[in-house]
Protein backbone atom coordinates (compact mmCIF):
# COMPACT_ATOMS: atom_id res chain seq x y z
CA UNK A 1 0.00 0.00 0.00
CA UNK A 2 1.23 3.78 -0.85
CA UNK A 3 0.70 6.14 2.10
CA UNK A 4 -0.96 9.25 0.90
CA UNK A 5 -0.88 12.35 2.73
CA UNK A 6 -2.68 15.69 2.13
CA UNK A 7 -2.04 18.91 2.81
CA UNK A 8 -5.28 21.27 2.80
CA UNK A 9 -7.32 18.52 3.72
CA UNK A 10 -9.88 20.79 4.84
CA UNK A 11 -10.47 22.50 1.94
CA UNK A 12 -12.95 21.50 -1.16
CA UNK A 13 -10.77 19.23 -3.54
CA UNK A 14 -8.84 18.15 -0.47
CA UNK A 15 -12.47 16.37 0.46
CA UNK A 16 -12.74 15.00 -2.86
CA UNK A 17 -9.16 13.39 -2.45
CA UNK A 18 -9.69 12.28 0.77
CA UNK A 19 -13.10 10.82 -0.50
CA UNK A 20 -10.78 8.73 -3.36
CA UNK A 21 -8.07 8.40 -1.12
CA UNK A 22 -10.21 6.39 1.34
CA UNK A 23 -11.76 4.64 -2.03
CA UNK A 24 -8.96 3.38 -3.34
CA UNK A 25 -7.64 -0.30 -3.16
CA UNK A 26 -3.74 0.62 -3.65
CA UNK A 27 -3.71 3.93 -1.43
CA UNK A 28 -3.90 4.51 2.43
CA UNK A 29 -4.74 7.58 4.62
CA UNK A 30 -1.51 9.52 5.84
CA UNK A 31 -1.98 12.46 7.10
CA UNK A 32 -4.63 15.29 6.70
CA UNK A 33 -3.24 18.85 7.43
CA UNK A 34 -5.66 21.99 8.37
CA UNK A 35 -4.35 24.91 10.81
CA UNK A 36 -7.85 26.20 11.70
CA UNK A 37 -9.27 22.66 12.11
CA UNK A 38 -6.62 21.04 14.09
CA UNK A 39 -6.91 18.32 15.73
CA UNK A 40 -10.67 17.94 14.88
CA UNK A 41 -12.01 15.01 13.25
CA UNK A 42 -12.24 15.11 9.44
CA UNK A 43 -15.65 14.01 9.09
CA UNK A 44 -16.82 17.03 11.08
CA UNK A 45 -15.60 19.07 8.15
CA UNK A 46 -16.35 16.14 5.29
CA UNK A 47 -19.41 14.66 6.66
CA UNK A 48 -19.99 12.32 3.49
CA UNK A 49 -16.50 10.64 5.48
CA UNK A 50 -18.43 9.38 8.28
CA UNK A 51 -17.41 5.53 9.09
CA UNK A 52 -14.66 5.81 6.07
CA UNK A 53 -12.17 7.32 8.52
CA UNK A 54 -11.56 8.26 12.09
CA UNK A 55 -8.80 10.51 11.20
CA UNK A 56 -7.82 13.99 12.44
CA UNK A 57 -6.39 16.98 10.94
CA UNK A 58 -3.05 17.79 12.07
CA UNK A 59 -0.66 21.21 12.03
CA UNK A 60 0.84 21.52 8.41
CA UNK A 61 3.81 22.06 10.10
CA UNK A 62 3.94 18.69 11.61
CA UNK A 63 4.17 16.85 8.60
CA UNK A 64 5.65 13.70 8.39
CA UNK A 65 7.40 11.42 5.62
CA UNK A 66 4.52 9.94 3.45
CA UNK A 67 4.76 8.16 0.08
CA UNK A 68 2.55 10.26 -1.80
CA UNK A 69 1.90 13.96 -0.88
CA UNK A 70 -1.09 16.20 -2.28
CA UNK A 71 -0.99 19.30 -1.96
CA UNK A 72 -4.65 21.48 -2.29
CA UNK A 73 -3.65 24.98 -0.86
CA UNK A 74 -4.44 28.27 -2.12
CA UNK A 75 -2.36 29.58 -5.11
CA UNK A 76 0.87 30.77 -3.26
CA UNK A 77 1.95 27.96 -0.62
CA UNK A 78 3.80 25.99 -2.47
CA UNK A 79 5.63 27.84 -4.47
CA UNK A 80 6.74 28.94 -1.02
CA UNK A 81 7.08 25.42 0.59
CA UNK A 82 7.85 22.88 -2.23
CA UNK A 83 11.23 22.27 -1.78
CA UNK A 84 10.75 21.19 1.89
CA UNK A 85 7.56 19.62 1.12
CA UNK A 86 9.72 17.30 -1.33
CA UNK A 87 12.15 16.08 1.11
CA UNK A 88 9.07 14.50 2.71
CA UNK A 89 8.05 12.37 -0.18
CA UNK A 90 9.13 10.99 -3.26
CA UNK A 91 6.08 11.94 -5.39
CA UNK A 92 4.16 15.20 -5.34
CA UNK A 93 1.28 16.06 -6.91
CA UNK A 94 -0.07 19.88 -6.71
CA UNK A 95 -3.51 20.83 -6.92
CA UNK A 96 -2.40 24.72 -6.94
CA UNK A 97 -1.57 26.97 -9.90
CA UNK A 98 1.68 26.71 -8.43
CA UNK A 99 3.56 25.01 -10.75
CA UNK A 100 1.78 24.93 -13.94
CA UNK A 101 3.30 27.29 -15.89
CA UNK A 102 6.68 26.35 -17.52
CA UNK A 103 7.96 30.14 -18.08
CA UNK A 104 8.87 32.07 -14.76
CA UNK A 105 7.65 35.19 -16.65
CA UNK A 106 4.12 34.05 -16.86
CA UNK A 107 4.36 33.96 -13.07
CA UNK A 108 5.38 37.89 -13.31
CA UNK A 109 2.19 38.06 -15.14
CA UNK A 110 -1.01 36.10 -14.11
CA UNK A 111 0.24 35.76 -10.65
CA UNK A 112 3.39 36.64 -8.29
CA UNK A 113 6.71 36.60 -8.68
CA UNK A 114 7.76 32.58 -8.15
CA UNK A 115 10.77 32.17 -5.59
CA UNK A 116 11.51 28.88 -6.81
CA UNK A 117 11.92 28.86 -10.98
CA UNK A 118 14.53 26.32 -11.15
CA UNK A 119 11.84 23.74 -9.91
CA UNK A 120 9.19 24.64 -12.77
CA UNK A 121 10.80 22.24 -15.44
CA UNK A 122 10.91 19.89 -12.95
CA UNK A 123 7.01 19.96 -12.64
CA UNK A 124 5.30 18.25 -15.83
CA UNK A 125 1.77 19.34 -16.37
CA UNK A 126 -0.62 17.01 -15.13
CA UNK A 127 -3.00 16.47 -17.66
CA UNK A 128 -2.78 12.41 -18.54
CA UNK A 129 -4.26 13.09 -22.21
CA UNK A 130 -1.20 15.07 -22.81
CA UNK A 131 1.57 14.30 -20.93
CA UNK A 132 1.12 10.27 -20.13
CA UNK A 133 4.38 9.43 -21.03
CA UNK A 134 6.05 12.09 -19.35
CA UNK A 135 4.10 12.16 -15.79
CA UNK A 136 5.37 8.08 -15.50
CA UNK A 137 9.15 9.05 -14.53
CA UNK A 138 7.67 12.22 -12.32
CA UNK A 139 8.37 13.06 -9.17
CA UNK A 140 6.24 16.59 -9.02
CA UNK A 141 3.00 16.90 -11.19
CA UNK A 142 1.02 20.34 -11.33
CA UNK A 143 -2.65 19.32 -11.83
CA UNK A 144 -3.71 21.73 -14.11
CA UNK A 145 -6.65 24.26 -13.21
CA UNK A 146 -10.34 23.27 -13.23
CA UNK A 147 -11.44 25.64 -16.63
CA UNK A 148 -8.48 24.91 -18.12
CA UNK A 149 -8.32 21.17 -18.65
CA UNK A 150 -12.17 21.45 -19.83
CA UNK A 151 -10.82 24.06 -22.09
CA UNK A 152 -7.77 22.21 -23.42
CA UNK A 153 -9.75 19.23 -23.97
CA UNK A 154 -12.46 20.90 -25.91
CA UNK A 155 -9.45 22.43 -27.89
CA UNK A 156 -6.59 19.57 -27.99
CA UNK A 157 -7.51 17.40 -31.14
CA UNK A 158 -9.15 20.97 -33.44
CA UNK A 159 -5.25 21.64 -33.03
CA UNK A 160 -3.73 18.17 -33.48
CA UNK A 161 -5.28 18.14 -36.43
CA UNK A 162 -4.30 21.25 -37.53
CA UNK A 163 -8.29 22.36 -38.13
CA UNK A 164 -7.44 24.84 -35.84
CA UNK A 165 -4.08 26.98 -35.48
CA UNK A 166 -2.66 30.24 -33.69
CA UNK A 167 -4.08 31.96 -36.90
CA UNK A 168 -7.70 31.19 -36.28
CA UNK A 169 -9.42 33.87 -33.70
CA UNK A 170 -10.59 31.70 -30.04
CA UNK A 171 -13.60 32.45 -28.25
CA UNK A 172 -13.54 30.48 -25.27
CA UNK A 173 -16.76 31.19 -22.98
CA UNK A 174 -16.58 29.21 -19.53
CA UNK A 175 -19.55 28.60 -17.03
CA UNK A 176 -17.96 27.90 -13.45
CA UNK A 177 -19.92 26.50 -10.44
CA UNK A 178 -19.18 27.46 -6.93
CA UNK A 179 -17.19 25.22 -5.49
CA UNK A 180 -14.82 26.16 -7.81
CA UNK A 181 -14.08 29.10 -5.22
CA UNK A 182 -13.17 26.79 -2.40
CA UNK A 183 -14.92 26.76 0.86
CA UNK A 184 -13.14 30.09 2.16
CA UNK A 185 -16.44 32.15 2.00
CA UNK A 186 -17.21 35.74 0.50
CA UNK A 187 -19.25 38.66 -0.20
CA UNK A 188 -19.91 37.34 -4.10
CA UNK A 189 -19.99 33.78 -2.83
CA UNK A 190 -22.87 34.36 0.15
CA UNK A 191 -25.71 32.59 -1.00
CA UNK A 192 -27.77 35.46 -1.28
CA UNK A 193 -26.00 37.42 -4.21
CA UNK A 194 -24.79 33.90 -5.45
CA UNK A 195 -27.87 31.94 -6.25
CA UNK A 196 -29.14 31.65 -9.47
CA UNK A 197 -26.44 33.97 -10.80
CA UNK A 198 -25.08 34.24 -14.03
CA UNK A 199 -22.09 36.54 -13.44
CA UNK A 200 -19.60 37.14 -15.58
CA UNK A 201 -16.63 37.41 -13.27
CA UNK A 202 -13.60 37.08 -15.57
CA UNK A 203 -14.89 38.83 -18.50
CA UNK A 204 -11.73 39.49 -20.51
CA UNK A 205 -8.93 37.28 -19.13
CA UNK A 206 -8.79 34.96 -16.43
CA UNK A 207 -5.38 33.47 -15.06
CA UNK A 208 -6.24 29.73 -16.49
CA UNK A 209 -5.98 31.57 -19.91
CA UNK A 210 -2.06 31.27 -19.10
CA UNK A 211 -1.77 27.47 -19.00
CA UNK A 212 -4.61 27.23 -21.85
CA UNK A 213 -2.04 29.26 -24.54
CA UNK A 214 0.40 27.29 -22.96
CA UNK A 215 -0.80 24.10 -23.76
CA UNK A 216 -2.77 24.56 -26.98
CA UNK A 217 -0.50 27.39 -28.69
CA UNK A 218 -3.30 29.12 -29.07
CA UNK A 219 -4.21 32.75 -28.53
CA UNK A 220 -7.46 32.15 -26.21
CA UNK A 221 -10.40 35.30 -26.12
CA UNK A 222 -11.21 33.93 -22.92
CA UNK A 223 -14.50 34.45 -20.55
CA UNK A 224 -15.74 32.97 -17.55
CA UNK A 225 -19.02 33.43 -15.68
CA UNK A 226 -20.54 32.30 -12.20
CA UNK A 227 -23.59 30.25 -12.46
CA UNK A 228 -25.54 28.36 -10.38
CA UNK A 229 -24.13 24.92 -9.97
CA UNK A 230 -22.01 23.72 -6.45
CA UNK A 231 -20.43 21.45 -8.96
CA UNK A 232 -19.36 21.12 -12.84
CA UNK A 233 -17.55 23.66 -15.49
CA UNK A 234 -18.82 24.16 -18.86
CA UNK A 235 -16.46 25.25 -21.53
CA UNK A 236 -17.77 26.29 -24.68
CA UNK A 237 -14.84 27.34 -27.62
CA UNK A 238 -15.86 29.01 -30.77
CA UNK A 239 -13.21 28.74 -33.38
CA UNK A 240 -13.83 30.78 -36.38
CA UNK A 241 -12.67 28.55 -39.30
CA UNK A 242 -14.44 27.89 -42.28
CA UNK A 243 -15.04 24.89 -45.10
CA UNK A 244 -14.36 22.03 -42.22
CA UNK A 245 -16.70 19.04 -42.59
CA UNK A 246 -18.30 17.46 -39.65
CA UNK A 247 -16.54 14.02 -40.63
CA UNK A 248 -13.10 15.83 -39.98
CA UNK A 249 -14.25 16.90 -36.27
CA UNK A 250 -15.37 13.18 -36.13
CA UNK A 251 -11.76 11.88 -37.25
CA UNK A 252 -9.74 14.51 -35.11
CA UNK A 253 -12.21 13.82 -31.57
CA UNK A 254 -11.92 9.90 -32.37
CA UNK A 255 -8.51 10.32 -33.20
CA UNK A 256 -7.36 11.80 -29.82
CA UNK A 257 -9.63 10.07 -27.19
CA UNK A 258 -11.07 7.06 -28.80
CA UNK A 259 -8.16 5.34 -26.30
CA UNK A 260 -8.93 7.51 -23.27
CA UNK A 261 -10.20 6.03 -20.38
CA UNK A 262 -11.49 9.36 -18.89
CA UNK A 263 -12.58 11.25 -22.19
CA UNK A 264 -15.81 10.72 -23.72
CA UNK A 265 -17.17 12.07 -26.97
CA UNK A 266 -20.85 13.34 -25.99
CA UNK A 267 -22.14 14.27 -29.29
CA UNK A 268 -25.62 12.61 -31.06
CA UNK A 269 -28.75 13.67 -32.24
CA UNK A 270 -31.51 12.07 -29.98
CA UNK A 271 -32.08 12.70 -26.53
CA UNK A 272 -32.01 15.23 -24.14
CA UNK A 273 -28.20 15.64 -23.54
CA UNK A 274 -27.02 15.15 -27.23
CA UNK A 275 -23.67 17.92 -25.69
CA UNK A 276 -21.76 17.74 -23.10
CA UNK A 277 -23.40 18.53 -19.51
CA UNK A 278 -21.93 19.29 -16.07
CA UNK A 279 -24.37 17.65 -13.94
CA UNK A 280 -24.05 14.44 -16.28
CA UNK A 281 -19.97 14.11 -15.22
CA UNK A 282 -20.88 15.09 -11.27
CA UNK A 283 -18.68 13.04 -8.92
CA UNK A 284 -17.02 11.08 -11.49
CA UNK A 285 -13.52 11.59 -13.69
CA UNK A 286 -14.99 11.79 -16.76
CA UNK A 287 -14.54 15.10 -19.30
CA UNK A 288 -17.44 15.03 -21.68
CA UNK A 289 -16.25 16.81 -25.38
CA UNK A 290 -18.16 17.17 -28.52
CA UNK A 291 -18.87 19.55 -31.58
CA UNK A 292 -21.06 21.05 -33.95
CA UNK A 293 -20.05 22.67 -37.37
CA UNK A 294 -21.25 25.54 -39.84
CA UNK A 295 -19.97 27.12 -43.12
CA UNK A 296 -17.38 29.63 -41.16
CA UNK A 297 -17.20 28.25 -37.46
CA UNK A 298 -16.38 25.47 -35.27
CA UNK A 299 -17.91 24.93 -31.52
CA UNK A 300 -16.13 22.57 -29.10
CA UNK A 301 -18.02 21.75 -26.37
CA UNK A 302 -16.72 20.29 -22.84
CA UNK A 303 -17.93 19.15 -19.40
CA UNK A 304 -16.17 18.05 -16.45
CA UNK A 305 -16.48 18.26 -12.59
CA UNK A 306 -14.19 20.87 -11.45
CA UNK A 307 -13.31 18.89 -8.15
CA UNK A 308 -12.41 15.26 -9.99
CA UNK A 309 -11.29 15.39 -13.17
CA UNK A 310 -10.96 19.40 -12.95
CA UNK A 311 -8.86 18.71 -9.50
CA UNK A 312 -8.67 15.77 -7.69
CA UNK A 313 -9.76 12.88 -9.99
CA UNK A 314 -7.11 13.93 -12.78
CA UNK A 315 -4.55 14.43 -9.57
CA UNK A 316 -5.48 10.82 -8.53
CA UNK A 317 -5.47 9.60 -12.24
CA UNK A 318 -1.65 11.15 -12.70
CA UNK A 319 -0.62 9.55 -9.43
CA UNK A 320 -1.66 6.20 -10.65
CA UNK A 321 0.29 6.66 -13.97
CA UNK A 322 3.44 8.07 -11.98
CA UNK A 323 2.59 5.32 -9.13
CA UNK A 324 2.11 2.07 -12.07
CA UNK A 325 -1.01 1.31 -11.03
CA UNK A 326 -4.23 0.73 -12.86
CA UNK A 327 -4.67 4.64 -14.39
CA UNK A 328 -8.66 4.30 -13.18
CA UNK A 329 -8.04 2.62 -9.44
CA UNK A 330 -10.57 4.54 -7.45
CA UNK A 331 -12.04 5.94 -9.73
CA UNK A 332 -14.85 3.92 -11.59
CA UNK A 333 -17.91 6.18 -10.14
CA UNK A 334 -19.66 6.21 -13.51
CA UNK A 335 -22.16 8.89 -12.09
CA UNK A 336 -26.32 8.93 -11.32
CA UNK A 337 -29.01 9.56 -13.61
CA UNK A 338 -31.02 11.37 -12.82
CA UNK A 339 -29.58 13.59 -10.62
N1 LIG B 1 -12.06 24.19 -6.07
C1 LIG B 1 -11.78 23.70 -7.27
O1 LIG B 1 -12.70 23.28 -8.00
C2 LIG B 1 -10.37 23.65 -7.79
C3 LIG B 1 -10.15 23.04 -9.03
C4 LIG B 1 -8.83 22.97 -9.52
C5 LIG B 1 -7.79 23.49 -8.77
N2 LIG B 1 -8.05 24.09 -7.58
C6 LIG B 1 -6.91 24.61 -6.84
O2 LIG B 1 -6.69 23.72 -5.74
C7 LIG B 1 -6.23 24.45 -4.60
C8 LIG B 1 -7.20 24.19 -3.44
O3 LIG B 1 -8.48 24.66 -3.83
P1 LIG B 1 -9.75 24.47 -2.91
O4 LIG B 1 -10.90 24.98 -3.69
O5 LIG B 1 -9.80 23.09 -2.37
O6 LIG B 1 -9.41 25.50 -1.73
P2 LIG B 1 -10.09 25.65 -0.31
O7 LIG B 1 -11.40 24.96 -0.28
O8 LIG B 1 -10.05 27.09 0.03
O9 LIG B 1 -9.08 24.86 0.68
C9 LIG B 1 -7.79 25.32 0.92
C10 LIG B 1 -7.10 24.41 1.92
O10 LIG B 1 -5.75 24.84 2.12
C11 LIG B 1 -5.52 25.09 3.51
N3 LIG B 1 -4.62 26.24 3.57
C12 LIG B 1 -4.91 27.53 3.23
N4 LIG B 1 -3.83 28.31 3.36
C13 LIG B 1 -2.84 27.51 3.79
C14 LIG B 1 -1.48 27.74 4.13
N5 LIG B 1 -0.93 28.96 4.04
N6 LIG B 1 -0.74 26.71 4.58
C15 LIG B 1 -1.26 25.47 4.68
N7 LIG B 1 -2.56 25.18 4.37
C16 LIG B 1 -3.33 26.20 3.93
C17 LIG B 1 -6.89 25.33 4.12
O11 LIG B 1 -6.95 24.94 5.46
P3 LIG B 1 -6.42 25.82 6.67
O12 LIG B 1 -6.53 27.25 6.24
O13 LIG B 1 -7.27 25.44 7.82
O14 LIG B 1 -4.99 25.37 6.86
C18 LIG B 1 -7.76 24.38 3.29
O15 LIG B 1 -7.68 23.07 3.80
C19 LIG B 1 -6.20 25.93 -5.02
O16 LIG B 1 -4.91 26.28 -5.39
C20 LIG B 1 -7.13 25.97 -6.22
O17 LIG B 1 -6.80 26.99 -7.13
C21 LIG B 1 -9.31 24.17 -7.06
Amino acid sequence: MTEATVIGGSGYTGGELLRLIVGHPQLELGQVTSRSKERRTVTSVHPNLRGATDARFVHPDDLEDTDLLFTATPHGYTMEEMPRLRDHADTVVDLSGDFRLDDPAGYDEWYDEHPNPGMLDEAVYGVPELYRDEIRDASLIAAAGCNATASILALHPLVESGIVDDEDDVVLDVKASSSAGGASANTASHHAERSRVVRPYAPTSHRHQAEIEQETGLDVNMTVHAIEMVRGIAATAHALVEGVEEKELWKAYRGAYGDEPFVRVAKSRRGVYRYPEPKVVEGTNYCDVGFEVSDDRVVAFSAVDNMMKGSAGMAVQSANIALGYDEGAGLGFNGMHPV
